[in-house]
């Protein structure tokens, strides 16, 4: 993909003195108080910001938090929790502007937030008109915001249009060369893991995969109902009967390939769903009509390990057991260590995947970690997204 980037910019030192607009994504979770529960996103635009202020720009930043009415910003919606976490981060306080559509006054080698821009009326439908008053604050405008590149808005997209200057940042730049290593040239075999609760939400991802990937690694409730296609009982399992005919269809497709789909041989049951519920181990053929499956067992655990171990690309998204209670972990335990273990480029993204992640402390061992939950799975959907189109559309005159 051919996009400006704006390291090299400040490498050539295009960057210095001028007025950069940086849109980040600093949507972070917070709790009833406002407080900020978990920081990842703030950290993860840092670069961009000190790459900023080191070529000696003027710097400013803006995010959405939440899905703001328009034209109407409470206290809630407000970046002045972002902006005391950036202060601490960076080691400087960080000044938030509430009004800035009129002007922002900022020095070279200063730095200024700007308040949530999806308050402003017209942000979310990509209006021309905001996204040329937005543009005009800047000399060069850089999209940083990965988590956010699926949305065609005017701080994603439009302002991209008019900005003198349209680059991506160095995260935006660093999800785009992982995930086109992943997905456009990978090295081979490519295996792709889709765990998750419901086919449903994931069956254009699912079909688009089964055109590109050698093995096709289903978890979770997803698992289920490609089991129940496979004609294996699954009890009272979560599992979308109606979607049946699609996990065949992405079968036939796979095998059409010659690549594969590995339904699981043993899995991990119980009665009712609960933390401390008596778990047992069965064949998948044996599952009784009032089982719950809530993990694979050890014999697909190792099979799946096997694969992982001698691929040459991994994409993972989603779990394949409930890993948050002991009982049900061994399973995505077991596909963490073999990704850990593995020679192959790994790339991971979505929230429970992070959160599997961390649970197993594989975080080195990854080769590249999304910060993008619905951008990460569009893509994988084989969606252009409207940040990355726009880009190239800039940098190709
Ligand atoms: C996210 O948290 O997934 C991104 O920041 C996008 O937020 P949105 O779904 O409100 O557009």
């Amino acid at each position: 993909m051919n996009f400006l980037r704006f390291s090299d910019l400040c490498a050539q030192g295009q960057a210095r003195g001028r007025r950069v607009f940086i849109r980040a994504d600093l949507n972070v979770p917070q709790d009833d108080q406002g407080r900020i529960t978990e920081d990842t996103r703030i950290r993860a635009c840092l670069p961009c910001i000190r790459m900023a202020l080191d070529a000696g720009a003027a710097v400013m930043v803006s995010s959405h938090l939440g899905r703001p009415t328009e034209g109407h910003l409470t206290a809630a919606d407000s970046l002045a929790p972002v902006a005391q976490r950036l202060g601490q981060l960076l080691e400087r306080p960080v000044r938030l502007q509430a009004h800035w559509l009129e002007g922002v006054e900022v020095e070279a080698g200063d730095l200024v937030l700007l308040e949530n821009c999806r308050a402003h009326p017209g942000e979310k439908k990509n209006d021309e008109t905001l996204s040329r008053r937005m543009a005009a604050l800047c000399d060069i405008y850089v999209n940083d915001a990965f988590g956010t590149a699926h949305r065609a808005e005017a701080t994603t997209h439009g302002m991209a249009r008019f900005a003198p200057i349209a680059c991506a940042g160095p995260l935006l730049a660093a999800e785009i060369d992982a995930l086109s290593r992943a997905l456009s040239q990978p090295r081979r075999p490519l295996v792709a893991i889709v765990g998750g609760s419901k086919v449903s939400t994931k069956l254009s991802l699912l079909h688009n995969l089964a055109d590109k990937v050698d093995r096709l690694i289903v978890g979770g409730g997803i698992a289920n109902t490609f089991m129940k296609a496979a004609g294996l009982p699954i009890g009272k399992s979560l599992a979308e009967p109606d979607l049946v005919d699609q996990a065949r269809s992405v079968m036939a497709a796979m095998k059409a390939r010659g690549a594969e789909v590995p339904i699981p041989s043993d899995v991990v049951v119980v009665k009712a769903l609960a933390a401390d519920a008596p778990a047992s181990l069965k064949p998948a053929s044996e599952v009784a009509d009032d089982d719950l499956i809530l993990d694979i067992g050890p014999h697909t655990t190792a099979r799946l390990a096997d694969l992982l171990k001698t691929a040459g690309t991994i994409v993972w998204n989603g779990p394949v057991g409930v890993f948050e209670y002991p009982a049900f972990s061994q399973g995505t335990a077991g596909i963490a260590r073999a990704i850990a273990g593995s020679n192959a480029f790994s790339i991971a993204g979505g929230g429970d995947t992070l959160a599997a992640i961390a649970q197993f402390g594989i975080e080195k061992e990854v080769g590249y970690i999304s910060t993008g939950g619905g951008a990460f799975l569009e893509v994988l959907e084989g969606k252009l997204l409207p940040a990355f189109d726009i880009l190239q559309k800039r940098a190709a005159g």
